[in-house]
């Protein structure tokens, strides 16, 4: 399945509200099977705002979006919401980890609510505990005991693993991570991309990574210039 179409954009204008003027106006995005592209952009841009669309948490003004071949807004918002974390992984700018729940809770938290997820577990031969230690570990957390430790008792770098352990946690299709690297000095920010793309490389997991630091795009298989292909006045 490497190189089939796993995200396609089309025509998308996107505005707050009536009294805001366009923020996005993207005439087309594509994201195949196990690419890694990097989409760089100055804060304030829209590259949150853009993430939100693709992964449907905002609908566009008008557009398509198709992920894996299934136009997101045919569906339902509970269908929209379940296609999501059966087929996306997400690395949010802050994280998003619950307090209220320990690291082994957020990493299985998608098994949860998708069973596409915790079903592949399953073909993996993995059981979910194991598979949130493994990770871990691949994500250079190797000390057993953190993954009791409730998360906010962890440093920024360590809920960084954490987040992106979730996001891997039964291979979806598409990892999106938004600037998860904006608090990591720069030897810690290219060892965290180094063990997320391992991890996504064997998943066969298409990575799609917005940040405003140009320096990383060394590490992408392409880079795109947000404003570039934004063609808002405004
Ligand atoms: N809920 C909202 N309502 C109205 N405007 C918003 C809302 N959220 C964000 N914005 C505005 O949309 C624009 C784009 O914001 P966005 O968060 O997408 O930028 P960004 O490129 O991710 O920035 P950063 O690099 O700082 O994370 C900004 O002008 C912001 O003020
Ligand atoms: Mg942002």
């Amino acid at each position: 399945m490497i190189g089939s179409a796993c995200l396609e954009l089309s025509k998308i204008e996107f505005h707050w509200d009536d009294s805001h003027p366009s923020l996005i106006n993207i005439d087309s995005l594509n994201l195949n099977r196990g690419e890694k592209l990097f989409i760089h952009g100055p804060s304030g841009c829209g590259k949150s705002t853009l993430l939100n669309l693709v992964t449907g948490v905002l609908r566009p003004t008008s557009g398509e979006i198709n992920i894996l071949g299934k136009n997101l807004f045919s569906l339902s918002q509970k269908e929209r919401d379940q296609y999501r974390v059966d087929h996306i992984g997400i690395i949010f700018q802050q994280f998003n980890l619950i307090p209220y729940l320990n690291v082994y809770e957020n990493i299985s938290l998608p098994c949860t609510f998708s069973w596409k997820r915790k079903e592949m577990l399953t073909i993996q031969k993995r059981n979910i505990y194991e598979e949130s230690v493994r990770l871990l570990c691949s994500l250079g957390l190797s000390d057993e005991k953190i993954i009791s430790q409730n998360v906010t008792e962890l440093s920024t770098g360590q809920q960084q693993r954490v987040a992106a352990a979730r996001a891997l946690i039964g291979s979806p299709e598409m990892i999106i991570a938004d600037e998860p690297t904006s608090a990591l000095d720069q030897d810690t920010k290219q060892g965290f991309l180094e063990l997320l793309f391992e991890e996504a490389r064997s998943s066969n997991s298409a990575v799609l990574f917005v940040s405003h630091d140009l320096t990383l795009s060394k590490f992408f298989d392409r880079t795109i210039s947000f404003v570039d292909i934004n063609h808002c006045t405004t």
